[in-house]
């Protein structure tokens, strides 16, 4: 689906490219002992590089089961999702999670943590050892390289686990409530440090929240989900995350603009 009417990306940052991510026609159903219960139903999209995608909808509508689609984690009952023209037949390295509790190796160190994937796709050490320096520079920790996960606060843990992500080269970030359980000024400076990468790197980002605020401030579209079973009801594009970045404050979140969307998707989430 795109505002757009065609399949244009409607991006400046970028020559209009062929869509990165395409979902469809997807409907998942749980199956369990009483029956099964759709999830998702008729779900179409695109997701162009360098979008940074916020996904907004009710607990229960199904965010997540949408990103366990696109990261392969479990297949659609029907339709499909494609990767730069390929079927998603699982997980793989070109589809980089982010959790709200990140899984992480608790007993190995912050660089153990984010050399991970590049020890498991037998990436020679020598290869590996300084991305690790970088992608610590990049998030923050390049002092906390030794220290064990155990020893970490929740927003240091956030930063380790984006890191390690990062480091595949994925040609999509997914994040599911990233933020979630952070306090509040945490959840600020790691939103801030994820726009930046996103802007910087040239990422493409698809993330999940149920803060309309977030959405605005982070993303350059937001995709609003109806109640369960979740579908995608709106897409709408916005331009604060990048002016955010334009002007080096958010004092755009106190503009009438910024006010008028908030209040626009806040009501069609309500009307649900
Ligand atoms: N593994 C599962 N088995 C059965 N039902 C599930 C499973 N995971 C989620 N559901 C159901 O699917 C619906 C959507 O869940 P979810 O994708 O987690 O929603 P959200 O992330 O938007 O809160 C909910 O009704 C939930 O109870
Ligand atoms: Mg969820």
């Amino acid at each position: 689906m795109n505002n757009n009417g065609g399949t244009e990306c409607g991006y400046e940052r970028y020559e209009c490219s062929d869509e990165l991510i395409s979902v469809e026609n997807v409907t998942l159903d749980y199956s369990s002992k009483s029956g099964s219960e759709r999830a998702l139903v008729n779900i179409n999209m695109n997701i162009f590089p360098g979008e940074f995608v916020c996904v907004l909808g009710s607990s229960g509508c199904g965010k997540s089961t949408l990103l366990k689609i696109l990261a392969g984690f479990i297949p659609p009952t029907s339709g499909n999702v494609k990767l730069e023209g390929n079927l998603v037949k699982g997980t793989d390295w070109h589809r980089g999670v982010v959790f709200q509790n990140p899984p992480l190796y608790e007993w190995l160190t912050v660089s153990q943590n984010v050399a991970f994937g590049p020890k498991m796709r037998k990436v020679p050490k020598k290869e590996y050892a300084p991305l690790v320096v970088d992608y610590l520079k990049k998030v923050g920790l390049e002092d906390f390289a030794d220290k064990r996960i155990y020893e970490l606060s929740g927003g240091m843990k956030q930063r380790v686990s984006i890191a390690r992500a990062l480091i595949n080269n994925p040609e999509i970030l997914l994040m599911d409530e990233p933020f979630g359980a952070l306090d509040a000024l945490t959840r600020e400076n790691i939103q801030d440090l994820t726009r930046k990468i996103w802007w910087n790197n040239r990422k493409t980002i698809f993330l999940i929240t149920h803060d309309v605020e977030e959405a605005l401030l982070l993303g350059s579209r937001i995709l609003v989900m109806s109640k369960h079973p979740g579908t995608i009801i709106n897409d709408i594009r916005v331009h604060f995350s990048e002016r955010v970045i334009e002007e080096g404050s958010k004092h755009v979140k106190f503009s009438e603009e910024f006010y008028n969307k908030r209040q626009e998707i806040l009501k069609l989430i309500n009307d649900e």
